[in-house]
């Protein structure tokens, strides 16, 4: 361990030397691809968005044909998915085997894909499933893994369960790293599961979360969710100053305690969201990425783990229709929206340089229309239920306590709502009409809206700037109109906040 230290810190100048000539990321870094999405960006687009920024690794859902023809010849490694509501199905080993020859060995050819995992259901043991999946998780993983054993691809794909921290904790009476256990309630399942995956030289995968952490808990401190001045915690003599390292260790002594503190951890999901809850934004964000990143570039690990640590971001791409069960923050959790565009300067190799990802290229873009209610309208005796019925299918989550939009007023409130609505349906005529209410569709642009455009294109475009404005999430909505980034911007930086918390589409 004290070799490693030693180790990691002489190579260090090494590493950054090597970044500032390529860029790109952190070795070996990947990305979680959502696709709960109204509006989808094309796979070739997604795949050249994720080479253009150094991105080796990416973790999928699902195993889509479409996605994976696109993956065909790219080199990034892959690990596909089975959907949890997949698992009792492949309690079957006739049924595993099909899926394992349908969507791994079809592709494991030359110029084909680089499966390197199958993620076995996704979080299975929440707490919030009520234990759906208890008795189906182990079943299927072994399924799998077995079918992959037999079609001779078992030693290069390996089959892993991606849990949710918590599965595992420390008794409240000993709240330290050292002192993690698995919960006892699904003690039975995680000891098959862990000692299945070290009989096949698989990694345990886990999702770490401080963002969670703080979420629905006024009492924890905020910076320990962070990496950058916690108040420590000592635990045996050592000082954990973050909750990522104290989470993580003590899953590692959860494996140590059944008899596999060695077992390779992989990180399937780490990150922040950017809207949604007052601590869903940008800056705390960028704080937490800032953090992270550095020391994933300089392979500090964990004190009970100090080394290379294989990490997932979550997530590449905000997905407007994620269920919002857990929180209005799931659908923001990309370091990319909806179109594909960086939101804060995010700097992937671990550098903290302040500069931006490179966006998707030639992203299609609905025409500059919008929706609007009259505020003239006769009867709004029906207006709450018509908005209600825009956010049902529509992403409204912008508009709640603590996140960007909540500063509208009401009629700002039921613009926003409409508006959302007739993108989702392609600005169709009919989408803009709430029982005749609303149905102001137009192309007008009041004068608070100039960063609408992009002044040195012919096209009209986004800009990637004031991301916590209302115009973005109105033009975000794709197809139609092309449209390129361009590193030059007017001036849309610097914008006030109160530039953009108010209820524009009735100025002017
Ligand atoms: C392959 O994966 C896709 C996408 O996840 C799924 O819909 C399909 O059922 C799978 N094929 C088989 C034969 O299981
Ligand atoms: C779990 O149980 C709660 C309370 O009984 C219920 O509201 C919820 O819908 C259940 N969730 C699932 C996934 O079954
Ligand atoms: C899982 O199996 C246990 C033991 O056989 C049983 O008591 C429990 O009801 C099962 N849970 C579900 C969700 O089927
Ligand atoms: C792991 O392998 C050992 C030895 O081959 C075997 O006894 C045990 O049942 C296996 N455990 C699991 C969970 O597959
Ligand atoms: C606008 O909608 C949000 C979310 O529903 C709500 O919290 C806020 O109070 C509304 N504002 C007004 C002025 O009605």
């Amino acid at each position: 361990m004290g070799n490693s230290g030693f180790l990691a810190t002489l190579l260090l100048p090494t590493f950054l030397c090597v970044h500032l000539l390529f860029g790109g990321s952190v070795d070996g870094l990947g990305v979680n691809w959502g696709t709960m999405a109204t509006h989808k960006l094309p796979p070739e687009t997604v795949i050249q968005m994720l080479k253009d920024n150094g991105i080796t690794k990416v973790k999928l859902f699902d195993a889509d044909s479409k996605t994976m023809d696109a993956l065909a010849g790219s080199d990034l490694v892959v690990m596909v998915a089975i959907p949890n509501d997949q698992l009792l199905a492949m309690n079957s080993y006739g049924r595993a085997k099909e899926w394992v020859k349908k969507n791994i060995t079809t592709y494991n050819f030359k110029g084909g894909v680089n499966i390197k995992y199958v993620a076995v259901g996704n979080e299975p043991f929440l707490t919030s499933y009520n234990g759906s999946f208890i008795n189906t998780t182990f079943p299927a993983l072994q399924n799998i893994q077995n079918a992959l054993n037999d079609a001779g691809v078992g030693d290069t794909i390996k089959a892993t369960v991606p849990l949710n921290a918590d599965v595992y904790n420390s008794p409240q009476n000993n709240p330290v790293p050292s002192a993690g256990r698995f919960r006892t309630d699904i003690s039975g399942p995680m000891s098959q599961i862990v000692n299945f995956l070290a009989n096949n030289s698989s990694p345990f995968t886990v999702n770490i979360y401080p963002f969670l952490s703080l979420y629905g808990n006024d009492d924890f401190p905020f910076n320990y969710a962070f990496f950058d001045g916690g108040n420590p915690i000592v635990d045996n003599g050592i000082q954990y100053a973050n909750v990522f390292d104290a989470n993580f260790d003590t899953l590692v002594s959860a494996l140590k305690a059944v008899g596999h503190g060695d077992m390779p951890i992989i990180i399937g999901e780490v990150g922040w969201p950017t809207d949604g809850d007052k601590n869903a934004n940008m800056a705390n964000a960028q704080r937490f990425y800032n953090g992270l990143l550095p020391r994933l570039a300089a392979n500090t690990g964990t004190p009970l783990r100090p080394g290379y640590i294989e990490v997932y971001l979550f997530g590449l791409i905000d997905e407007d229709a994620k269920s919002i069960a857990p929180g209005n923050f799931e659908r923001h959790w990309g370091i990319f929206r909806y179109d594909g565009q960086p939101k804060f300067p995010l700097d992937l190799s671990g550098q903290n340089q302040n500069k931006f990802l490179t966006g998707a290229k030639d992203v299609k873009y609905l025409p500059q229309q919008w929706c609007m209610f009259n505020p003239n309208a006769k009867d709004v005796s029906k207006l709450a239920d018509n908005i209600n019925y825009a956010c049902t299918f529509a992403d409204c989550t912008a508009l709640g306590f603590g996140s960007s939009c909540n500063s509208l007023d009401a009629n700002g409130n039921a613009s926003y709502a409409f508006n959302m609505y007739y993108q989702v349906q392609n600005q169709k005529d009919m989408a803009c009409n709430f029982q005749g209410i609303s149905g102001e569709a137009g192309n007008k642009s009041p004068a608070s809206y100039h960063c609408w455009f992009f002044l040195n294109s012919q096209r009209p475009c986004m800009s990637r700037l004031s991301p916590d404005s209302l115009e973005e999430r109105e033009l975000v909505i794709l197809s139609g109109i092309e449209c390129r980034m361009d590193e030059q911007r007017p001036n849309c930086n610097h914008l006030s906040s109160s530039d953009h918390n108010l209820n524009r589409h009735e100025k002017e």
